[in-house]
């Protein structure tokens, strides 16, 4: 049987090793314990087309919009039709999500035009759908190596061998495989503030960087609206705004109905922004989550892990405002794949959060991402026991990036005066220059002394140095690619180019930004 390396826990990497042990010797690593991964802080539900008066078309619409015109359209559409097959499948595999009487409870998230996101333990879906895959791949006879670090990938000859692991022994072996499938997720530390775990440092997409793969849509990070900001940027869902919460500024004041017409539900990339002109204003204050009008109890029973965090960080929710401000939560660009999850370098596939299959465009849709790892795991074990019988080098795809490449000429002036390389002074500049709003000025800066740090000797025998490699790799070519985008198109936004800001951000909201 072909031997598969599937590195990544979470809903991407277990749906590939679960499908792909039928037909393989399948090998799955996870840098922490099997269970930690950003599937498992999912909160708002996973999106899908489950009811008899929603449909297929206005589901891909909806991402089509939100994805601000650079969405891959089939890809959108494998995602939406396929969507509810996939749902379906973890029903089978044991995730209970929540009912309402007799139908599955609708919960509505920003931009969906109908409320279709299921959710599981009231905002525990991620870590009810992870239990349930951690289950079924303990079952499965797939071999589990935990607390083990994807180093490197190992190339001959242009294609994808294997890969140089770091054991939970702190052991450097190479791992041989016929394919390495990487679900390594997203990479949120490039950011001082992220509703992510502490592993998702990006590992498997500068891993691919390095291994020659194509990497696009980098310039495209999601920021959520809402995470704590009295506990550790811990996510506030979107649903909460969804069953009525509404934000205010310091005066108490709602804002966001000057910034979008669908105000606390406008894409999530607006709302961010919105925010962030608003605690400008206000001199850097938070701005704060109302959600009194729900009741202590109905908070309680649909939000059971934010009330918890709520709470425990001081507030009562039910009575008290919560400070709340927009962190670093997905990455839309990520690892070129085709509808099969096959990079551009024979041998590696990508799934999940850390592949760039066009399905997000320069804006995710909420609770699509859940939905992505599901469907497109499963595409890609199909992958994988197509490709294991036909020449492999016959799937090498074509790169599709919706950016310009990321490699721009390296004009940037050398930086005499960089600060020593430090993780907390790499999160800080990329906030700084390539957060929420972006500039010429800021991201040349940025480059000039980004590359100065890659330049600089690096220790890679801890975890901690290695990771710091990936996330400076990453840093990197994020601004490259944020440079060689002059326009504000969703998550992108210029503050030197708001004139063609999205459409969907009104007149009102240019002037707000560039106020800020
Ligand atoms: C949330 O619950 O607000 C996050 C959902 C998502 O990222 O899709």
């Amino acid at each position: 049987m072909p031997r598969v390396l599937v590195i990544g826990s979470g809903i991407a990497g277990l749906t590939t090793a679960l499908s792909a042990a039928v037909h393989s010797d399948v090998v799955l690593v996870t840098k922490s314990t099997l269970g930690q991964s950003n599937t498992r802080y999912a909160q708002g539900g996973i999106a899908g087309v489950m009811f008899d008066d929603d449909s297929v078309d206005a589901h891909i619409a909806d991402t089509l919009s939100a994805g601000a015109g650079l969405c891959d359209e089939a890809a959108v559409r494998v995602l939406c039709s396929e969507g509810p097959g996939r749902i379906r499948d973890l029903i089978a595999l044991g995730v209970e999500f929540d009912r309402s009487g007799s139908e599955f409870a609708r919960g509505r998230e920003a931009a969906h035009s109908f409320p279709r996101i299921l959710h599981a333990g009231g905002d525990a879906t991620g870590a009810r759908i992870e239990a349930a895959l951690v289950a079924r791949i303990r079952e499965s006879g797939a071999e589990i190596l935990e607390n083990t670090f994807l180093v490197d990938l190992v190339t001959d000859d242009g294609r994808v061998r294997g890969a140089r692991l770091l054991t939970a022994e702190a052991t450097e072996t190479t791992f041989e495989a016929d394919a390495v499938v990487l679900a390594t997720g997203g990479a949120g530390h490039l950011y001082p503030y992220t509703t992510n775990p502490p592993v998702a440092t990006g590992d498997g997409a500068a891993a691919a960087f390095r291994a020659g793969a194509e990497l696009a849509d980098l310039e495209f990070y999601q920021f959520h609206p809402t995470a704590l900001t009295t506990s550790g940027s811990f996510l506030v869902s979107e649903a909460v705004r969804g069953e009525g919460a509404v934000l205010r500024n310091a005066d108490g004041h709602r804002f966001l109905d000057r910034v979008h017409p669908d105000a606390e539900l406008a894409p999530r990339d607006v709302v961010a922004r919105g925010i962030a002109a608003e605690m400008a204003a206000q001199g850097g204050l938070p701005v704060v989550l109302d959600a009194t009008a729900l009741g202590a109890a109905f908070l309680a029973e649909r939000f059971p892990v934010i009330d918890r965090a709520v709470r425990a960080s001081g507030v009562d929710w039910s009575r008290e405002f919560v400070p709340v401000s927009p962190a670093a939560h997905y990455w839309m660009g990520g690892v070129v794949t085709d509808l099969w999850g096959r990079t551009t370098v024979p041998g590696l596939y990508a799934v999940g959060e850390v592949a760039s299959t066009g399905v997000h465009g320069a804006n995710r849709l909420a609770s699509n991402s859940l939905l992505e790892g599901a469907v497109f795991g499963a595409r890609a074990a199909i992958a994988l026991a197509a490709d294991a019988v036909v020449a492999t080098d016959a799937t090498v795809v074509t790169p599709k990036a919706s950016s310009p490449p990321v490699a721009v000429p390296d004009d940037t002036a050398a930086v005499t005066d960089a600060p020593p390389f430090s993780r907390e002074a790499m999160q800080q500049l990329m906030w700084d220059t390539a957060g929420l709003l972006r500039n010429a000025d800021g991201l040349d800066h940025a480059l000039a002394v980004l590359e100065n740090w890659t330049r600089q000797p690096v220790e890679t025998r801890s975890i901690r140095s290695l990771e710091d490699r990936n996330l400076l790799d990453l840093s990197r070519e994020l601004v490259r690619a944020a440079r060689a985008r002059p326009v504000s198109v969703g998550a992108h936004a210029r503050s030197d180019s708001l004139a063609t800001a999205p459409a969907v951000v009104t007149a009102d909201h240019r002037e707000v930004l560039s106020t800020c």
